[in-house]
């Protein structure tokens, strides 16, 4: 794990290791292939588009949540460019629609204001469909389907005259989850939306399918996939975003200084608010290479940031010797939902971006300075 250190680079810095990335694409690559399907990077969890030249070589295509990731999609990744958002501007309208291919509404109301405009443009166009199934505990900000939520169109809600006009039907219901969760969203989708689906063109899957994770049933969805695609025949799409850079990143930082407060405490160069914020938005422990549990090692401590935030705080590790200034610490599993949603609340420098290559050399992508601060305020 050292070897993602780099010799001279000050921390704190994300290394994306390009072996384990094809890693992930070629599982993927192979579930495109043996299901029939078409499986889009949803750029929400990474958009490193350094890397693009190489996911495209695997994937359909990019998923975008609105003008900016569309337009980064269109003009970095080869392929087919798709957009989902809640609610369409009218002033981005006329630009979005010169990147993307495929766009989804939200609602019935948003079909009306802005379908016929895409269509006319040669786009496809889909609604996306609540089918108002949660197959998940705990995170409830993560759950599409739970009462109250703002995403997908109800059956209560569907307008079926306009079943005529879409392409196609989406729904994205998962988070971390396996195909048994989409099986059971399949069954209740089919029951309630399932007689529409034979005049589309395609169904697109969302994304939450943790298909390179060890444990996930591959099999699974590939019987899904075809037994949709054979049934409806419609072409269908899989976007995932965590399942592309799953373990394939990591984030380098420094022990800064260590202290007694009833417990051991490091402060460290990275910050849990400002450069992995859903440590503490999820909540989730980011795993840390050659660490245990708390208390679990002869060493525990409270790992934080150097921000003000008193909660900006990473969690409890320990370590088989005492933390010293200046030791490296690495996590892991830090390419997904990191680089896309850092900050630089108080002023903080948000880390470089490394590359490293398949033969072991490290390519510095990207490096931040005060400027990156200040042009945004
Ligand atoms: C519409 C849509 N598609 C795809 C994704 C990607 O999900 P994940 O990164 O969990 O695979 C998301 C995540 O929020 C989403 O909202």
């Amino acid at each position: 794990m050292e070897k993602y250190i780099v010799p001279g680079l000050p921390t704190p810095y994300f290394v994306v290791d390009e072996s384990f990335l094809i890693k992930n694409l070629e599982i993927l690559k192979s579930v495109c292939d043996r299901a029939g399907c078409k499986i889009l990077l949803a750029q929400k969890a990474f958009s490193m588009y350094r890397t693009y030249p190489l996911i495209s070589r695997y994937l359909y295509g990019t998923t975008a949540s609105g003008l900016h990731e569309a337009r980064l999609g269109k003009e970095e990744f080869p392929g087919e460019t798709h957009v989902f958002s809640p609610a369409y501007r009218e002033d981005e309208f006329e630009e979005l629609l010169t990147y993307a291919d495929h766009f989804v509404f939200n609602s019935p109301r948003q079909v009306e204001k802005f379908g016929m405009r895409a269509k006319k443009a040669g786009k496809q166009i889909g609604l996306r469909i609540n089918p108002q199934c949660s197959t998940q505990e705990g995170h409830e900000i993560y759950d599409p389907c739970a009462d109250g939520s703002r995403l997908g169109t109800t059956l209560a809600n569907f307008d079926p005259k306009q079943v005529e006009i879409l392409d196609g039907l989406h729904f994205h219901t998962l988070c971390e989850q396996n195909s048994d969760d989409l099986e059971t969203t399949v069954i209740e989708f089919e029951k309630k939306f399932g007689k529409y689906l034979h005049s589309m063109k395609w169904l697109n899957l969302g994304g939450g399918h943790h298909i390179t994770r060890k444990d996930y049933d591959i099999e699974k969805l590939i019987n899904i996939v075809k037994g949709l695609k054979k049934k409806y025949n419609v072409e269908v799409y899989l976007e995932p975003g965590e399942a592309v850079v799953l373990n394939a990143g990591f984030l380098v930082t420094s022990v800064m200084e260590t202290f007694n407060n009833v417990i051991d405490v490091a402060i460290v160069d990275t910050s849990a608010a400002c450069h992995m914020p859903d440590v503490i938005e999820m909540p989730y422990r980011p795993p840390l290479y050659n660490s245990g549990e708390s208390g679990e090692k002869k060493y525990t401590y409270r790992l934080g940031g150097p921000t003000c935030l008193a909660g900006d705080v990473i969690g409890d590790y320990s370590f088989d010797e005492p933390l010293k200034e200046g030791d490296k610490l690495i996590f892991e599993d830090m390419a997904l939902y990191t680089m896309v949603k850092t900050n630089t609340f108080n002023g903080m420098k948000l880390p470089s971006i490394v590359y490293r290559k398949k033969d072991g050399s490290f390519e510095l992508v990207r490096s931040f300075t005060y400027e990156d601060f200040k042009s945004r305020l």
